[in-house]
């Protein structure tokens, strides 16, 4: 079965400052969501990518993807979004048609993820994992607290997780199509990640490896490292 991806690019990016929604917004002299087209039509297992553009950006979205190339063997299809993430995606994959078995969900927001981990998530949902996300070990120490209601103040520390049982993870994140239809419908409340609402059925997640490369753009810094990165990739 080839694949699906569904990138959920209708966010306004409010943590990266004022400017235009984040997913229009470039690196490189490239939109931040053509890269992430790229990067998952970069994988000869995906044959469809539905972007969910922000809801008066459709039509934007659909002539930025007509002005760049992209591969040929992949359809396109631009969905408006909704007011949260997860909206967002249901209504990404609401558009998708029949025979798409195995669904990717790729953040726009994830552009320079390499397709060996588009490859490894595709892989590990053929296989027989119902939930597939790429994760990697964290390099900081987390701490629970106890939220202050005040940005700034001191939050009382409640717990530290052993750092070597935790993993921060990525996208893309894979699934069989209709365990993640059925996520979407029946769980309720707020989340992170697509995952999560997996788990929340009851359903089994695994991890493969992450990348590096496959960082969050969330901040202003990290607009610095992403252009850096393709800069390197140019060397
Ligand atoms: N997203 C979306 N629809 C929303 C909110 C977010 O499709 N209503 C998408 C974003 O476009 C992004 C991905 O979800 O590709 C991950 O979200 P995040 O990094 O939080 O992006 P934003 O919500 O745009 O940023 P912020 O939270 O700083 O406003
Ligand atoms: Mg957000």
């Amino acid at each position: 079965a080839r694949a699906a991806v569904v990138i959920p690019a209708a966010g306004r990016g409010v943590r990266l400052g004022p400017g235009a929604p984040k997913a229009l917004r470039t690196l490189g002299g490239t939109p931040m969501l053509i890269h992430a087209v790229r990067a998952m039509a970069a994988s000869r297992h995906v044959s469809l990518v539905v972007l969910v553009a922000p809801p008066d950006g459709v039509a934007e979205v659909r002539s930025l993807l007509d002005s760049h190339s992209l591969p040929e063997r992949t359809d396109f299809l631009v969905v408006p979004g909704g007011a949260t993430r997860q909206e967002s995606v249901r209504l990404g994959l609401e558009a998708l048609p029949a025979g798409s078995e195995v669904v990717l969900v790729h953040d726009a927001a994830r552009p320079l993820v390499p397709v060996e981990t588009v490859d490894a998530v595709i892989e590990a949902v053929r296989a027989g994992a119902g939930a597939v996300v790429p994760a990697l070990p964290l390099a900081d120490t987390v701490k629970e607290v106890e939220p202050a209601e005040a940005a700034g103040a001191p939050e009382p520390v409640v717990a530290t997780p052993v750092r070597a049982r935790l993993r921060a993870v990525q996208t893309p994140q894979g699934f069989d199509r209709a365990v993640l239809t059925r996520a979407h419908q029946e769980v309720e409340g707020e989340v992170t990640d697509d995952a999560s609402m997996v788990e929340r059925l009851g359903l089994g997640v695994v991890t493969v490896p992450g990348h590096e490369e496959a960082f969050k753009v969330t901040r202003p810094l990290d607009l610095v490292l992403a252009e850096a990165v393709l800069a390197r990739r140019r060397r």
